[in-house]
């Protein structure tokens, strides 16, 4: 896709303490659509104080328009992280969740506490499935016995 010159106007950089309100600004743009951003004072505290756990903010005009985390859950297994990404609604199609998902990619290979990315993805969200495919992700079935059945979603790792 030719995106208009947007992503060298953005600069990503890790998430701060004092990023949650603009955070919960992105969070509420994206309920209208039922996209679900939790993000709470102490889940960015959390990212902020641990090296083992990773989040990416993407930055225009100061306005945070997108995000990326890979997080700890106790159902995966210790090196493995959940992985969310979203792009406020006006921002995308233009290679912002690109730069973000390439950027944490990045920032994984350099950190020895995280081996595989995890995530889910609804079957019907070409978009991100396309996204995905593209940096080395693979629908997988191993890892769906930890979640609850659902059938409506793809598992994807960037491992095998
Ligand atoms: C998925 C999401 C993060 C993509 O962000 P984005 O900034 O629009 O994505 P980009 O502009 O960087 O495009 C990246 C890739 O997505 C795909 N893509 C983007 N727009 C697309 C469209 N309209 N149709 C099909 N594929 C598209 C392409 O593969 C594109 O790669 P390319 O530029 O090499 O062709 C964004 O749509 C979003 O926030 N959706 C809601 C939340 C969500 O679904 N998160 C993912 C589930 S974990």
């Amino acid at each position: 896709m030719n995106h208009p010159n947007v992503v060298s106007e953005a600069h990503i950089r890790l998430i701060r303490n004092n990023d949650h309100s603009a955070l919960q600004n992105l969070s509420s743009s994206l309920l209208v659509e039922r996209v679900h951003l939790s993000t709470t004072k102490s889940k960015v505290a959390k990212f902020v104080g641990d090296p083992k756990e990773i989040m990416l903010v993407a930055i225009i005009n100061e306005k945070i328009i997108g995000v990326i985390s890979a997080g700890k859950l106790s159902s995966l297994p210790e090196t493995s992280r959940w992985l969310e990404l979203f792009v406020n609604s006006n921002w995308r199609g233009r290679g912002i969740g690109k730069l973000l998902l390439q950027s944490l990619i990045s920032q994984c290979g350099t950190n020895e506490n995280i081996q595989c990315l995890v995530l889910s993805v609804k079957r019907n969200n070409k978009t991100a499935i396309d996204l995905y495919l593209k940096h080395g992700f693979t629908k997988r079935n191993n890892f769906t016995s930890l979640f609850f059945p659902i059938v409506d979603m793809y598992m994807l790792t960037n491992t095998n």
